[in-house]
């Protein structure tokens, strides 16, 4: 039994620079030297795992890693035994279905008798299904955007990210099977050691999440004007406020959303605020 948590996250791909950066966010210090498969955080009880994103769920599974970073797609893809422990809101993409973008395209029914090629052969034949589609699949295990060129599909299922990948190789996306984005997920049974220290691992996460979405606010208020700009600056607690050179002026630090951000600026000031500045937050510990 290690006292390690084992977390295996993409080796290259979409999701491999924001799984590294999240960890690093959070404090944790990995040295990913090229090519390497597997390496120890420095400062924390975690070992990484690099591998192939469609492994990640069989070995999370099996117990090899703890947890792991993958696409919901490939979750849903390889179907397995899984906690899923949390969202991580990047990663973000579709699956979808493209096809030559010379070719008319009316409805699903179009496809109708055709050979679609894929590396989710699970997911897109239960969405056939559901669609009353009869259609070939050809499950193929990479470079799946070059079937229609090459003459070994009709049409694609695959992941369409920024669509530079269809655009490149001539296709255009006709239909969206599902939206997918990266996931935390967990073997269902983790050794306590193994528990306690996602728990704190969640902890760093959360914390660098809720920074992301805050910013930290100063601004300089005529004494006159705090009580009602307080009122549009509820802050952690409530704002603190400190008195200027001059004495009829205070200064009021706070913290606010990104999503009620503007919204707040601007009643900040119609309420006589000036020199306003935004600071990003790093960390926040509630
Ligand atoms: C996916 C997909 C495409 C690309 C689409 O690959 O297979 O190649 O992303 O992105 P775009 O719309 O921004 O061009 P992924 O990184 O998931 O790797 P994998 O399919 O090899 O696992
Ligand atoms: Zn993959």
């Amino acid at each position: 039994m290690t006292n390690k948590l084992k977390i295996a996250i993409q080796k290259s791909g979409r999701l491999s620079e924001n799984s590294l950066k999240l960890l690093k966010e959070c404090g944790i210090d990995i040295d990913n030297g090229l090519n390497k498969l597997k390496t120890e955080a420095s400062n924390f009880p975690i070992e990484v795992f690099f591998l192939r994103d469609d492994d990640i769920p069989q070995y999370v599974e099996d117990g090899v890693a703890d947890i792991g970073i993958v696409g919901e797609n490939v979750l849903l893809e390889k179907n397995k035994n899984l906690k899923l422990v949390d969202k991580l809101g990047f990663g973000k993409c579709r699956l979808s279905l493209a096809i030559p973008k010379e070719q008319n395209y009316k409805s699903i029914k179009d496809l109708n008798g055709k050979r679609i090629a894929t590396t989710y052969s699970i997911i897109l034949s239960k969405y056939l299904k559901a669609q009353k589609i009869k259609a070939e699949i050809h499950e193929i295990s990479g470079s799946v955007e070059i079937a229609p060129s090459i003459g070994l599909a009709d049409a694609i299922c695959d992941l369409v990210s920024s669509g530079s990948t269809l655009f490149t190789n001539g296709l255009k996306e006709v239909e969206v099977i599902l939206k997918s984005e990266a996931v935390l997920v967990a073997n269902k049974k983790l050794g306590k050691t193994q528990q306690s220290i996602l728990d704190k691992l969640l902890f760093r996460m959360n914390a660098v999440r809720k920074a992301k979405n805050t910013k930290y606010i100063l601004l300089n208020a005529p004494n006159n004007k705090l009580d009602a700009i307080c009122k549009i600056l509820p802050g952690m607690k409530s704002p603190t406020i400190l008195p200027l050179a001059d004495k009829d002026w205070s200064s009021v630090h706070s913290v606010v959303e990104e999503n009620q951000f503007w919204e707040i600026i601007e009643k900040l000031k119609a309420e006589g605020a000036q020199g306003i500045l935004v600071v990003p937050i790093e960390k926040m510990i509630l």
